[in-house]
């Protein structure tokens, strides 16, 4: 018998809801944009998307550590742990991209168990929990067969990150050996592999909060994702492949050094 809807799941998703209301009121107005240490941009919206979020679950699960983007991590070393970016894709939020995601991931004993990824702009909900299978809109949603990168279409993220981080050989062997190679940029990729309408996205430079949900919801739709790799996700990692499962290996391959 399939599992049925967790607790956790019900709740991130009222999260995920109410917290896409504040980031899409926000999207229709120019908003100030401020600096993070990292140079990275932060607004007013990513600030209070993550403390309703946060706010709505720690109120349900008191007893959970929480790790977010914007406010840091309480109990980060706790065996269920909320992993939350409030927006993923603030640079387009900004420049009023509508290619941006709320994200509300869970992790237990490590492993990325279930995921609520919010493209309001894109009109698109999807989650996904071990278990359960993923979903998109309220429909079941699969990992496509394409079997080889001959056949496949790619994404990755940040062309000068692969630069920066060393891993540029790698990507020129994918595109060379990926039918097709677009960027579509942030948590709207993850979507399209976990419902089948790409084969695999890869990144370099992220932090587990940019991936925490998206994989959740990719593996529950029968894909596969590790590191660049091949190493199994964790809190620490940095860069990402998450596939069909059947292209896999195929591109941990391509970036052996
Ligand atoms: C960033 C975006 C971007 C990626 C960066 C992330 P943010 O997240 O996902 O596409 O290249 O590495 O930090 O700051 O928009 O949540
Ligand atoms: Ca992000
Ligand atoms: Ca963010």
């Amino acid at each position: 018998m399939p599992l049925q809807r967790s607790k956790e799941l019900t709740v991130a998703l009222e999260a995920s809801q109410r917290a896409a209301e504040v980031v899409m009121r926000y999207y229709k107005q120019d908003i100030t944009v401020e600096q993070k240490a990292d140079a990275s941009p932060v607004t007013i919206a990513d600030k209070e998307a993550e403390k309703l979020i946060q706010k709505i679950i720690q109120a349900y699960f008191p007893e959970y550590g929480f790790l977010g983007e914007e406010s840091g991590g309480t109990h980060a070393d706790k065996e269920k742990l909320w992993v939350i970016d409030p927006i993923d894709g603030t640079k387009n939020f900004i420049r009023h991209i509508p290619i941006f995601g709320i994200l509300i991931g869970l992790m237990q004993y490590g492993k990325c168990t279930l995921g609520v990824s919010n493209v309001p702009g894109m009109n698109e909900l999807m989650y996904g929990q071990k278990g359960l299978g993923a979903f998109l809109n309220g429909q079941s949603a699969h990992v496509s067969n394409i079997a080889s990168l001959e056949k496949g279409s790619v994404s990755c993220g940040g062309l000068k990150h692969f630069r920066t981080s060393g891993r540029f050989a790698g990507l020129e062997k994918l595109i060379t050996r990926s039918a097709r190679m677009r960027v579509f940029g942030d948590a709207y990729a993850y979507h399209l592999v976990a419902s089948g309408r790409l084969e695999a996205v890869v990144e370099t430079k992220i932090k587990i909060w940019d991936i925490a949900a998206p994989v959740a919801i990719i593996e529950a739709a029968g894909g596969k994702c590790t590191d660049i790799d091949g190493n199994p996700i964790t809190t620490d990692t940095t860069t990402i492949i998450a596939s069909n499962g059947k292209v896999h290996d195929e591109i941990v391959e391509l970036f052996k050094k």
